[in-house]
């Protein structure tokens, strides 16, 4: 619907340009994008906000660093910025959980709106500065958080409010999906994370990507938001890309799946799965086409259906965009004199469920001796504890080894996992080279 001219509520808005004066904490890869579209695309800035944007101060580690664009008033101090007098609004893209939360603190405590894409920050203290920022009567806002470029955050508070979701898979980090869409085409894992480290998509400590805790992180803020959960990355099972083998992807491929890093979140007995791990994905899934730092978030609402999100999930100008969407937003407000919406009600109260409760299908590689008896033992092992075997294939074997990969049916995971325990330990196994969880193209 067309919101109401302000004149109706009593103000006065003119169409007056009023200044909002931001202090940019970091100016790096996502602060350098935002500064450089702030100078360069004013008007359109302008129109969106009613208001000009101005980087009035600016905090750095290293001033004398070259970062293709000129900035007044840098300082190494990010406090500096944060008190400063002349700041209306806080831009915090540092990164990394301290000094960025104090500083979001400091900000908010002084009634100062903030605009973050720190996850990690958000993921962990997400509450507690919606509780202070409520208190204070400011704004805080992370679009750029979760997914980059793509509008997420606000469409599933806003659009989809309506529904109540009942799964949501996504590939959320970039890095991660930039590694595995790599190494299908032939790469090593390391070529590919030092190509995505120089594509500006990786963490400053890039096992935060690898190992799967930056997608956690961001999975912890979409449960909140999606399904009104109360979660932090602490509840979310996690598994990184680093053991993954390109034998995996191959397999996988030739018996019809993609492999992604996929973060899962879906309602179930009592509770929200909520998981990030590598998973084969039918190869006709809309996500399993998502490929390089492209993210994508598919989800499914009991009114809507169907529905995803895909864009560029990393990189400084796609970031940029979510940030400066969230600063017009801020900016907007301020110079409307617009009140700040109060906080929605809390969560649902449901838990997270433990990952042992989890079911899903399992992609499994074993290296076995080539001698009679293996699959009987196998399939024993499968027997015992419940699991049903959908199809097994075995290559030639090589000096005495072959390879024998099994696809489960749906099994809970404290089964699989004690599976894939007693069948390491079976006396015709050389190792268990791989598990990977499936998922099925509808649940
Ligand atoms: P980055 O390139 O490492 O930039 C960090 C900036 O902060 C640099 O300018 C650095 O100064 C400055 N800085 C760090 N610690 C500081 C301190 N203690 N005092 C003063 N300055 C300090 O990081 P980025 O990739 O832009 O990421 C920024 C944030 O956006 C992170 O929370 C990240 O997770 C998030 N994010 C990034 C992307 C992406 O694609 N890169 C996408 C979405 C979200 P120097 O330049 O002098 O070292
Ligand atoms: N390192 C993150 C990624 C940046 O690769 O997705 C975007 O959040």
């Amino acid at each position: 619907m067309a919101r109401p001219p302000s004149r109706a509520r009593g103000l006065r808005y003119s169409g007056t340009v009023k200044a909002v004066r931001i202090g940019l904490l970091g100016v790096g890869t996502v602060g350098a994008a935002v500064a450089k579209a702030i100078a360069t695309r004013g008007d359109v800035l302008a129109r969106a906000s009613r208001a000009t944007l101005v980087v009035q101060r600016a905090a750095v580690r290293d001033p004398a660093k070259e970062r293709g664009l000129s900035l007044d008033r840098v300082t190494t101090d990010p406090l500096e910025v944060v008190r400063a007098d002349d700041v209306d609004v806080v831009v915090e893209l540092l990164g990394g959980e301290e000094p960025a939360f104090g500083l979001m603190k400091e900000a908010i405590e002084r009634g100062k709106p903030v605009v973050t894409a720190n996850k990690r920050v958000v993921s962990w203290h997400g509450p507690e500065l919606h509780d202070l920022a409520a208190r204070k009567g400011v704004e805080l806002r992370y679009e750029a958080a979760v997914g980059g470029g793509i509008p997420l955050l606000a469409p599933l508070a806003d659009d989809l409010a309506a529904n109540r979701l009942l799964e949501l898979r996504a590939i959320i980090n970039g890095t991660t999906n930039y590694i595995l869409t790599q190494m299908a085409g032939g790469s090593s894992f390391q070529d590919a994370l030092a190509r995505a480290q120089k594509l500006g998509y990786a963490e400053a400590d890039p096992s935060d990507d690898v190992d799967a805790v930056d997608a956690a992180d961001k999975l912890a803020i979409l449960v909140r938001i999606a399904f009104g959960v109360s979660c932090t990355p602490k509840e979310i099972f996690r598994e990184g890309v680093r053991a993954l083998d390109p034998i995996d992807l191959a397999y996988g491929r030739e018996m019809g799946y993609a492999l992604k890093l996929l973060a899962i979140a879906r309602r179930g007995e009592g509770g929200i799965e909520a998981r990030v791990h590598p998973a084969f994905l039918p190869a006709d899934h809309p996500l399993a086409r998502v490929d390089g730092a492209r993210n994508a978030v598919h989800l499914l609402g009991d009114l809507c259906g169907p529905v995803m999100f895909s864009g560029l999930g990393a990189g400084g100008d796609a970031t940029a965009s979510a940030v400066l969407a969230d600063l017009t937003h801020v900016a907007r407000r301020l110079a409307l004199g617009d009140p700040v919406e109060p906080p929605r009600p809390g969560h649902t109260g449901l838990p997270v469920l433990p990952m042992d409760e989890v079911r899903a299908r399992s992609y499994l590689r074993l290296s076995v001796d080539d001698v009679p008896g293996v699959f009987a033992q196998i399939t024993h092992v499968l027997a015992e504890l419940g699991i049903g075997l959908a199809s097994v294939i075995q290559r030639e074997p090589v000096s005495g080894q072959a390879d024998v990969v099994l696809m489960t049916y749906a099994a809970r995971e404290a089964a699989l996992r004690e599976a894939q325990r007693r069948l390491a330990a079976l006396p015709t196994t050389r190792s268990v080279r791989a598990r990977i969880r499936v998922e099925e193209s509808r649940t």
